[in-house]
């Protein structure tokens, strides 16, 4: 006989789990990244229309797939999509699919962390640094190059990092993950809340000409003159940004649901996810950094910028904006709080830890449950094993230039295509009618049946879109590379 599998001991523990996956580093650094660099506004209106057409379809589609795996003790994609398949081609053919979306959750999940890690690491070295005051008096900028280039002290942060992912993990399901989430989630939450009722007493702390409303405005002022201009990079970053935060085309949301009852309800539990990511992303994340950086615009941008006017400088900000500015640019404003920076700072970076902290969790115990569940390999053995893999994984980073950038352009397109892979295996080889029984088996809302064409046609068309339009762009990109590594 085999053993019961782990389930989700509390609801709530349940429902802090998904948000903590979601709930990233995706939130408060890529959010803004993507809403700066793409036209403030112009970014905002393709952003809320894939999370209408494709995020909430993807992620109903990955919670009924995980309970459904679960229901025959699995939590990785290869068996679960067999299974899904075998509804309507014949086992070798399910076979393959399985592979395949296997496969493809795998590398994408080593190939992720091998990056997103050490952000976290870079977070908690950060808050550290916050509390100690390292990097005031300093330039912001030099300390973090210096830091990069200290490869004993990166190592270490992340290092402490994954071994702590890897003791709750190696608890398991309910005594370990559950747990720490419960306490992490909140606080997050807290933390953020605390941070923007000052940004909003804050208003003009520098100069009356520019103020956190100046940042608000840019973010939801739709700019449909820079959407007409920039419209395919625009649409491509907005879907991607959707797919990153919501966790969305990487088995992980699947493997959580497998750790649901057979009859436990997906529908409005997958609904609360997307709306406890979203509160966190547009509210929370979009109150910070951006409106941060305009209310401390003259301390960050360069003065002869400055002189040209707000537009530009606003655009300046947006450039500038990057997987370093959290790092860069935002102790330039926590130096200039003075000594509330400090814990303003500290408060920060300690929101990004436990965001990615709880990400991170879920992407390994994927793993751990692929050499658990597919490989027989013992839990508390295969996370140590994990580890491994992590850090061979997360060598490039540390030592290669601009490795990061690429790797995370080439995640995203993999999480598009494994999305695709979600609807074509769970709903269309499933059957459309399974997929439908499924959602509202247990479920404690009814979706609106206008909503199935949604789900069966534009979902999937929507998908195939950016997929054909990253390919170019990847592989153009990737060329580039080999002259790169030469000059290394
Ligand atoms: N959603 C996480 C974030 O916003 C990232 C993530 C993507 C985590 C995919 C797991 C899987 O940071």
């Amino acid at each position: 006989m085999e053993q019961a599998r782990d389930q989700w001991a509390t609801k709530i523990g349940l429902i802090l789990a998904m948000a903590g996956n979601a709930v990233g580093l995706g939130n408060f650094v890529r959010f803004p990244t993507q809403v700066a660099q793409n036209g403030g506004g112009a970014f905002m209106v393709p952003y809320f229309v894939a999370l209408f057409l494709l995020g909430i379809p993807v992620m109903w589609i990955e919670w009924v797939a995980g309970r459904y795996g679960g229901k025959y003790g699995h939590g990785t994609l290869g068996p679960t999509y067999y299974l899904m398949a075998r509804e309507s081609v014949k086992p070798k053919t399910a076979f393959i699919f399985g592979i395949i979306s296997g496969m493809l959750a795998f590398s994408l999940t080593v190939l992720m962390n091998s990056y997103y890690l050490h952000i976290v690491g870079w977070s908690a070295a950060y808050s550290y640094f916050s509390v100690t005051g390292a990097y005031f008096g300093q330039n912001p900028g030099d300390f973090f190059s210096s830091y990069l280039s200290n490869y004993g002290q990166v190592m270490l942060f992340w290092g402490v990092t994954v071994v702590l992912l890897a003791i709750a993990v190696g608890q398991g399901v309910s005594k370990g993950i559950e747990r720490w989430v419960k306490v992490m989630m909140p606080l997050l939450y807290v933390f953020a809340i605390i941070m923007i009722g000052y940004v909003f007493v804050l208003g003009s702390p520098v100069d009356p000409n520019w103020s956190t409303i100046d940042g608000f405005r840019f973010i939801w002022t739709p700019n449909w003159a820079y959407l007409k201009d920039h419209f395919a990079a625009v649409m491509l970053a907005a879907t991607g940004q959707i797919f990153f935060t919501l966790s969305l085309g990487m088995g992980i949301i699947q493997n959580y649901a497998s750790y649901l009852g057979p009859d436990d309800d997906v529908a409005l539990s997958g609904l609360a996810t997307v709306s406890l990511n979203e509160f966190a992303e547009v509210v929370l994340g979009g109150s910070l950094a951006i409106p941060l950086a305009t209310a401390y615009a003259p301390k960050i941008v360069p003065p002869e910028v400055l002189q040209q006017g707000k537009t530009e400088a606003l655009s300046w900000i947006g450039e500038e904006f990057g997987l370093g500015f959290s790092y860069t640019s935002l102790p330039n404003v926590f130096v200039s709080m003075g000594d509330i920076g400090r814990i303003f700072g500290a408060m920060w970076f300690l929101l990004l830890w436990f965001a990615g902290f709880t990400s991170a969790i879920a992407m390994y115990n994927y793993l751990a449950a692929l050499l658990e569940e597919d490989l027989n390999i013992n839990r508390k053995v295969g996370t140590w094993i994990v580890f491994v893999i992590y850090l061979i994984a997360g060598l490039p980073v540390v030592f290669i230039d601009g490795y990061m950038d690429q790797v995370d352009a080439w995640v995203s397109f993999q999480l598009t295509l494994l999305a695709l892979f979600d609807v074509i295996v769970a709903v269309w080889l499933f059957k459309p009618d399974n997929f439908w029984e499924e959602l509202h088996k247990g479920a404690y809302m009814k979706v609106p049946e206008w909503y199935k064409p949604i789900i069966l046609y534009i979902a999937p068309i929507l998908l195939l879109i950016p997929l054909v339009g990253m390919v170019t762009t990847l592989v153009g990109a990737t060329l580039e590379w080999p002259a790169r590594i030469a000059i290394i």
